[in-house]
């Protein structure tokens, strides 16, 4: 085991493998706050990658209902419950990762799901009291309150991968370029360690072909710096990719990924404590249960909950939200455009990619239409 650095968690962490971080990092948002879970993005996915035979119930990008929805079943919950308590001292991590918490014989903790729990993509749909299954009552207690949220997935690329960490053929590997994580199916012998290793249940094994699969964080758009397909068809327009520093000393103000991380620290990892580095982050919902959140997103979320409420007064941060959904390709720098109202965000050559207006122009029309001589009403 190697000693390595994991800023999410305040600490150093052992992990079987030499930190070895990319140039840059490929970066997923999400805000929460927006998701209607309408599976456009899931979709969108499939209809790319994951069409093909044996990948019926495979879905690189899934969208589950919290409290109690679940793809595969019960996945956050098993590991949970595996990890035991996850005390936080500030935003230094007390417990054990995944890499720490091993017994003898496996280089990382985790658990290998059944078939059947792939069955039904989310299983517990808005379900508001809890889910009762065959293998148990996965929630326990009494019905919580009136809140619930919808949470999109994919593979967090980590930046120590516990997929990687316990494949016995090192068949995935993680590309300095951008940080992508990738299974080498032409090595892969399909021995499923990757799927019981990976917290987040997001690398998949395909009983046709044989060996195991995950999103490929649709490289091919991301090398011609163009946003990848969950993220370019979101009606929502919950979610934004651009690239984060990996050198924390150099921190750019004026990027949308190191801005919403680190400057305003309004978007979170989910679960940081399984010590992977997940480089998914997601802005939480505002009105849910802060215990849950803070189980979920790690000791940031009630300053993440401040900042996005404040966002109204806050223009460079409404500047970066408002980029969310409004432009394919992946941005550089952004900033806020006093003189305009606007948010603008440029590519690496500092040539403009797109302008959005911060406040949204209104109409009002005249109730007599002179031309036609009839009266108009507005709706409003
Ligand atoms: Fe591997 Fe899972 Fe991390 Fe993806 S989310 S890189 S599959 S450990
Ligand atoms: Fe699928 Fe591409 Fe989204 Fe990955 S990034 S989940 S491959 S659409
Ligand atoms: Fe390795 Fe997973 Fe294949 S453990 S051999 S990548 S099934």
């Amino acid at each position: 085991m190697a000693t390595v650095k994991n800023w999410q968690l305040g600490r150093d962490m052992e992990y079987p493998y030499e930190g070895n971080r990319p140039k840059q990092q490929i970066t997923m948002f999400f805000d929460l706050n927006k998701c209607i879970a309408c599976q456009t993005c899931t979709m969108a996915c499939k209809t790319t990658w994951t069409s093909g035979k044996g990948q019926e119930a495979i879905f690189w990008n899934n969208v589950e209902s919290k409290p109690y929805g679940f793809y595969p079943l019960a996945w956050d919950v098993k590991i949970l419950d595996i990890l035991g308590s996850q005390p936080w001292s500030g935003s230094t991590y007390k417990g054990k990762t995944i890499f720490e918490d091993t017994a003898m014989e496996e280089k990382v903790r985790g658990f290998l799901p059944d078939e059947m729990d792939y069955m039904s993509p989310n299983l517990g749909e808005d379900e508001a009291i809890r889910i009762q299954t065959t293998e148990g009552d996965y929630i326990k207690g009494p019905t919580h309150k009136n809140w619930g949220f919808y949470l999109p997935r994919i593979c967090n690329h980590c930046t120590y991968p516990g997929c990687l960490a316990a494949c016995p053929r090192k068949a995935i590997y993680k590309r300095q370029e951008d940080g992508i994580v990738l299974i080498d199916q032409s090595k892969c012998r399909g021995y499923r360690e990757c799927v019981k290793a990976c917290p987040y249940k997001k690398a998949y094994y395909n009983n046709t072909t044989r060996v195991s699969e995950k999103c490929i964080s649709c490289y091919p758009k991301i090398e011609k710096g163009e946003m990848s397909q969950c993220v370019t068809n979101c009606i929502g327009r919950i979610r934004i990719q651009a690239y984060k520093s990996t050198d924390l000393t150099k921190i750019r103000k004026n990027n949308v990924a190191d801005f919403l991380v680190h400057v305003r620290k309004i978007a979170l990892p989910l679960y940081p404590q399984f010590g992977t580095e997940p480089n998914n982050y997601y802005i939480p919902p505002i009105h849910v249960d802060l215990a849950y959140l803070t189980q979920m997103f790690g000791p940031g979320v009630e300053n993440a909950i401040k900042q996005y409420r404040n966002a109204g007064k806050d223009k460079e941060l409404l500047s970066a939200l408002i980029l969310f959904g409004n432009t394919e390709k992946i941005s550089d720098t952004f900033k806020y455009d006093e003189k305009t109202d606007e948010a603008v965000s440029y590519d690496t050559e500092g040539r403009e990619i797109v302008r959005v207006p911060c406040t949204e122009p209104t109409y009002i029309r005249k109730v007599l239409n002179a031309k036609t001589g009839a009266f108009l009403t507005n709706n409003s």
